[in-house]
């Protein structure tokens, strides 16, 4: 049976302040969808909140996978439920490796237990898969030596985010892209990786205005944020028209939603 997250009603503030304001979704194994949406509509904001970020609070509403509340839980019992957020992950660890820090992660999930120091994926067992998965992804295996982060460009960093979600292998990946920053190296990275991992095993959320990302993962949802909320779901075409269009007739459609937005990034700006 393929697992659902499920998003009900979900309220989240950050300090005083309200940003999502009631939004639903639900994301089955094997499912791409796609999330879109102006600046400051909430989109980052749903996706700190599915990592359990300590500044977002949920203030009602609920997430869980196959009826498991997650909301109180941390980020890697998350993880061991089989959600990824590409984004959670330290930015600089001096002196580890791309592969010592997969073999932890791989070994976290597999077994939940152990305790520091013990409990790895034998070294042997875990250098064949991280090989077999870099060979399978068109990954130089060099790549695994390096230092994590470590003077990686935008490009690598992305290469270490698909390679993590390889070897993780979870049921639900969510990944926040954000556009400025992303170099046209990222974006292939990203964009093939994606396509190449996806399946009726994994359930994505792709949080993107990149048309490429999309074109090569065709989504079979796409949702439209505005204003904290959820205000229109369609398929791949409407990926398509916004990006062709832009939001105009988006906001025109839903005015109420369309004012909370532009009220909720006066608030932060001002
Ligand atoms: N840590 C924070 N502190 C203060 N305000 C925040 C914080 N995080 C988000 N917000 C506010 O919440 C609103 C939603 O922001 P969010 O980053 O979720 O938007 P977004 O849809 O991801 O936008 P973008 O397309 O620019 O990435 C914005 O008004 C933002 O300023
Ligand atoms: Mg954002």
């Amino acid at each position: 049976m393929s697992s659902l997250l499920k998003i009900t009603d979900l309220h989240v503030s950050v300090g005083e302040t309200p940003i999502l304001k009631g939004v639903n979704m639900e994301i089955r194994q094997g499912e791409v969808h796609a999330l879109m949406g102006p600046n400051g509509s909430g989109k980052s904001t749903l996706a700190y909140a599915l990592a359990g970020h300590p500044n977002y609070f949920v203030t009602s509403g609920s997430i869980d996978i196959d009826g498991v509340e997650i909301t109180e839980l941390g980020a890697d019992e998350r993880a061991r439920l089989g959600m990824f957020l590409a984004f959670q992950y330290p930015v600089v660890i001096p002196g580890v490796k791309v592969a010592d820090f997969i073999r932890h992660a791989v070994s976290n999930i597999r077994n939940p237990d152990r305790k520091e120091g013990e409990g790895l994926v034998p070294m042997r067992e875990f250098r064949r898969e991280i090989r077999e998965r870099m060979e399978a992804l068109n990954m130089d295996t060099e790549f695994a030596r390096r230092y994590l982060n470590d003077g990686f460009s935008g490009g690598e960093k992305k290469r270490m985010e698909i390679l993590q979600m390889a070897m993780l292998q979870p049921r639900f990946a969510i990944l926040d892209e954000t556009d400025s920053g992303l170099d046209s190296d990222a974006v292939r990275v990203v964009s093939e990786g994606l396509a190449r991992l996806s399946g009726p095993q994994m359930g994505v959320l792709i949080i993107t205005h990149h048309e490429r990302l999309l074109e090569f993962n065709r989504p079979q949802f796409t949702h439209v944020m505005l204003g904290g909320r959820i205000v229109e779901t369609g398929d791949a075409s409407l990926a398509h028209e916004l990006h062709a269009n832009g939001y105009a007739t988006v906001r025109e459609r839903h005015p109420e939603a369309a004012a909370d937005n532009a009220q909720t990034v006066a608030a932060v700006t001002t």
